[in-house]
């Protein structure tokens, strides 16, 4: 199990690496980010939230099926625009409305390191890609409007601090 580290943390903002090989480590690491994420009662998980550089993440891809997506390419298959509420396991407490394409295929390696691919719509869209975000060292409240992001500046600030969450 890991501890997952809250905003502020550097660790949240680089660029991750690609995985060179998914080995009998990589699968173990991403065992555990998919028990992290259940027990933390996410949805998704990016490795750099437990300080692994690495482009790897791990989602709800459907009510019981965590997904383990390893090197992901996100194509957008849509010009609609969707809304969700959305929050993220490193900013405990702040849910605020992201707009994001409504469809995408995901292309990545599964934990096998098979090539595989998925369309997603919706909310499941909406996870992959702000797992995705994470991967660049961007964190949904990046995306929330300026009067959002005003709204929430205190909560943030004590996150930070490690006041909260
Ligand atoms: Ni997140």
């Amino acid at each position: 199990m890991y501890d997952i580290l809250k905003y502020g943390a550097g660790a949240l903002r680089g660029k991750a690496e690609p995985v060179e090989a998914v080995d009998a480590e990589i699968k173990k690491i991403l065992d555990e980010m998919a028990e992290t994420m259940r027990t933390a009662n996410g949805v998704g998980l990016a490795a750099p939230q437990i300080g692994i550089p690495k482009r790897m993440f791990v989602f709800f891809a459907e009510e019981d099926v965590i997904k383990k997506v390893v090197n992901p390419v996100v194509t957008v298959l849509t010009d609609e625009i969707i809304e969700f509420e959305e929050g993220c396991l490193s900013v405990p407490g702040v849910y605020k409305n992201v707009k994001r394409p409504g469809k995408i295929k995901l292309a990545y390696q599964d934990e096998k390191g098979q090539d595989r691919e998925m369309i997603l719509e919706g909310f499941r869209a909406v996870v992959a890609q702000h797992e995705y975000d994470h991967l660049e060292g961007i964190l949904f409240v990046d995306k929330i409007s300026p009067v959002a992001k005003r709204m929430i500046q205190k909560k943030l600030s004590r996150i930070k601090k490690g006041l909260e969450g």
